[in-house]
């Protein structure tokens, strides 16, 4: 399918997991990717393999931002799709009770004010096409509650809902689409890396998927290329759950 054709989509995060499936599958249905990500060699990597554009990017910083969507501009000549994607989830962010102010705003300002800065910076170019899709990612416990708490991930990812929500309503009129995407637990390093030392952890998780697995970042990748493409355009101000039934689940099959 060559669903974004012509189209001009910016992926933060494409240097791993989420971000780097959909830089491959964007790519793969006809757009010119822009990979941001902070780590230099993973982010040329992955706009190397889809001849696309490398711009190093802390997404936390607004300079770099504005420069970033400056780049795939000045480069491409659009800023179609806007998939502001990358996000952190370090060890020391956990119970309310043990963490600290520093963990508390490392997460803020990556899982949350970029969501901010990338759509300030994104929404002006779509202004003047009158059309533009942006795709935030949040995550399915922004609307659940987890006693295995990662109290900055949640309230972060929660932000990122309600803000995508409220850009939704306020541009639909001039052709611009914002939605939340929340995955629920994906095969990524992101999700390696807090399971490794336990594996009773991920267990005590997996039992209330009722798919009975993780995702797969390709099967996160195909809701993206669909909130980006036309197919999906009466959609904006969505709440766009890929969580394998989680949300829907009381009791989950043996
Ligand atoms: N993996 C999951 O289970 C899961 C579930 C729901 C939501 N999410 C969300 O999906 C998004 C992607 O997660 P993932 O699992 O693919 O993670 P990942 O760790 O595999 O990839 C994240 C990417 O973001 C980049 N990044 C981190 N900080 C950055 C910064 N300051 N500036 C620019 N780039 C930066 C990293 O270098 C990395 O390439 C995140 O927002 C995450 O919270 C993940």
């Amino acid at each position: 399918m060559e669903r974004l054709a012509g189209r001009v989509a910016v992926i933060t995060g494409g240097g791993s997991g989420i971000g780097l499936a959909s830089v491959r599958r964007l790519a793969s249905e006809g757009a010119r990717v822009v990979v941001a990500d902070v780590d230099e060699a993973a982010g040329a990597a992955a706009a190397k393999e889809v001849d696309g554009l490398f711009v190093r990017t802390d997404v936390t910083s607004e300079s770099d931002v504005t420069a970033l969507f400056a780049a795939a501009h000045d480069t491409y000549g659009s800023v179609d799709v806007a998939f502001n994607n990358a996000g952190i989830s370090p060890p020391d962010d956990d119970s309310i009770l043990e963490t600290g102010l520093d963990a508390w705003w490392r997460v803020q300002q990556v899982n949350l004010t970029s969501v901010f800065l990338c759509c300030k910076a994104a929404i002006p170019y779509m202004q003047r096409q009158g059309k533009g899709s942006i795709i935030n990612t949040a995550s399915f416990v922004a609307v659940m509650g987890a006693a295995t708490s990662q109290i900055s991930y949640s309230a972060s990812k929660g932000g990122v809902l309600s803000m995508s929500r409220e850009l939704g309503v306020q541009f639909a009129r001039e052709g611009i689409r914002v939605n939340a995407l929340c995955p629920g637990p994906v095969n990524t390093p992101l999700l390696q890396e807090l399971f490794a030392s336990d594996p009773a952890r991920a267990a005590r998780r997996l039992v209330h998927v009722p798919l009975g697995r993780f995702a797969e970042p390709e099967e996160i990748a195909a809701a993206v290329a669909f909130l980006a493409s036309d197919d999906s355009s009466f959609m904006t101000a969505s709440t766009f759950l890929v969580d394998g039934g989680i949300s829907g689940a009381y009791v989950t099959p043996e």
